[in-house]
């Protein structure tokens, strides 16, 4: 990953390949952000003046290079848009520094060193313009044969991601301000491990291997885990991760991961949807529905690097991850739309399409996660395409059966840089899920079809406990164009929510 420093060197006099500065979108035409003073006074104090000639106008995403003025050590100057500028007196809005800090670093790959001269008002800034440029800088070269992965053979040094952002400004001996830092470098690392297990294809990643992934982290970072396997699985009746699972060559696994401090007073239970391919099984997804269904697996993959996150940070508080691996494929072992499984909670589900695997093997998951009496728990998955119709591509909807326990999720959300909104969960939909044969099906209305699925999640959490339900499908996973810090592919939404969610928790500062 890019090496992240905090320097007290001037921006005019920083050894790096370029300076990033922020151009911002004033009342009278582009403003030049704080903490680009002294690349300002190279140019005169005309660089606003420069960039707008250059056809700069400071909106969000707006990258424009040009060559360092005399008096700036660095030969090139980037100057990134970060949209409005804020009103007198306020402070940059963190996510636009984010979203800025990604964009340089996208822009400055296969530099060897870049220096963002952005504005620092506090530690918290210096911790998203960190963030932004370790996010901004990844990429997935795994299975390009000359990329950086297995099968490497040369590294194309254009292509490298970004080597150094050192971000001047802040402050490396205050302690704070190094928290934060290490903070941001210990969250981009795992936001991007998660995105690495999203977008690797599901001939490398299946419920074993990703396990597998979960037992080497817990050794290195110094967590407890356990993994049940299909043996284990079967014994202890888990009937709907079995029944998700057994269409597949590659058995289903219920990793536990725990990250645990002898001083904690609370524990949160994070619960991820796994599926590593979802072909839709028997009730098979056309094709166009099928191409990126190897991202099936982004909640489990935010819950993972969660909990490692947590463990990492040596959060005061317990964090226990559980991870629903299986894959969802059509055979003449798979599961049938009009069986019957018994769950692991007892309730019996009645498979009316075996596309809607997620809501099954997250019930075993929240069934057995309750059994410890967490404090709260919050489930992520991408479960279903009708919460993308509703929300679109970047907001995850968030539904919970606690009012307040939604809102605070969603603050906290807001607060992290990452969009969500509250959905409800209407009674009346259950009865479309009312079965003639069984306890509940696993389908109801087609229209409110995300809240149908949160309805059915539900029914698994034990009595009382808060409970909020996150679905990423929309936000996970990105097809588009890259922009900001987000990279095409495996996005790693909700690791930052679920990371903050765990330090409110630990501060006391939730119900
Ligand atoms: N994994 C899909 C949901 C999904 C869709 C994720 C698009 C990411 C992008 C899920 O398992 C699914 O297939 N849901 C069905 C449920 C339906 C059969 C009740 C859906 O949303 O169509
Ligand atoms: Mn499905
Ligand atoms: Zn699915």
């Amino acid at each position: 990953m890019t090496a992240l420093t905090l320097s007290t060197s001037s921006a005019a006099t920083v050894r790096a390949d370029a300076v990033v500065v922020g151009a911002a979108k004033g009342a009278k035409g582009v403003v030049v952000a704080p903490g680009a003073e002294a690349v300002d006074k190279a140019f005169g104090g005309k660089l606003a003046a420069v960039l707008e000639t250059l056809g700069a106008s400071g909106a969000e995403g707006e990258v424009t290079k040009l060559p360092a003025a005399d008096g700036i050590k660095a030969p090139v100057v980037l100057a990134v848009g970060l949209g409005d500028a804020p009103a007198k007196g306020d402070a940059y809005d963190h996510e636009a520094l984010r979203r800025g800090a990604g964009t340089a670093a996208r822009a400055l790959t296969g530099s060897r060193k870049a220096a963002f001269a952005l504005p620092l008002e506090d530690a918290e800034a210096a911790a998203a313009v960190s963030e932004g440029a370790l996010l901004g800088a990844y990429s997935f070269t795994a299975f390009r044969s000359n990329g950086t992965g297995k099968n490497a053979k040369k590294n194309d040094a254009r292509s490298a991601p970004l080597g150094e952002a050192a971000i001047l400004g802040a402050k490396p001996r205050d302690k704070e301000h190094k928290a934060a830092a290490e903070r941001a470098q210990t969250l981009a690392a795992e936001i991007n491990r998660a995105r690495d297990l999203i977008n690797t294809p599901s001939n490398a990643l299946d419920p074993k291997s990703f396990a597998a992934e979960a037992q080497a982290a817990a050794k290195e970072f110094g967590l407890k885990v356990e993994v049940l396997d299909e043996k284990a699985l079967t014994k202890g009746g888990y009937g709907g991760l079995m029944g998700v699972g057994q269409g597949s060559e590659a058995p289903p696994r219920l990793v536990r991961i725990a990250h645990t401090h002898p001083k904690a007073e609370k524990t949160l239970a994070l619960v991820g949807k796994g599926i590593t391919y979802d072909s839709g099984g028997i009730s098979l997804k056309p094709a166009g529905h099928n191409e990126t269904m190897k991202c099936d697996m982004s909640g489990a993959a935010a819950v993972f690097a969660a909990v490692v996150t947590a463990a990492r940070l040596g959060l005061e508080v317990n964090v226990t991850g559980w991870l629903a691996l299986a894959e969802n494929m059509p055979s003449g072992s798979a599961t049938r739309p009009g069986d019957v499984l018994t769950m692991y909670s007892g309730k019996t589900v009645e498979v009316l399409n075996t596309d809607a695997e997620g809501r099954l093997v997250l019930a075993d998951a929240l069934t057995r996660a309750s059994e410890e009496s967490p404090d709260a728990i919050v489930d992520v998955a991408t479960l279903t395409g009708a919460m993308v119709l509703a929300l679109g591509h970047r907001h995850f909807g968030i539904m919970a059966n606690d009012d307040a326990f939604r809102a605070s999720v969603q603050e906290i959300a807001e607060e992290v840089g990452e969009e969500s909104w509250p959905m409800p969960m209407p009674s009346h939909l259950r009865k479309g899920m009312d079965s003639p044969v069984a306890d509940i099906a696993n389908m109801g209305e087609r229209m409110g079809g995300g809240l149908v699925a949160g309805l059915f999640l539900k029914e698994f959490v034990g009595e009382g406990i808060p409970w909020a339900h996150l679905d990423i499908a929309g936000p996970a996973f990105h097809e588009g164009s890259p922009w900001g810090y987000t990279p095409k592919g495996g996005t790693g939404s909700a690791v930052r929510t679920l990371v903050r969610l765990a330090e409110r928790t630990a501060a006391g500062d939730l119900g």
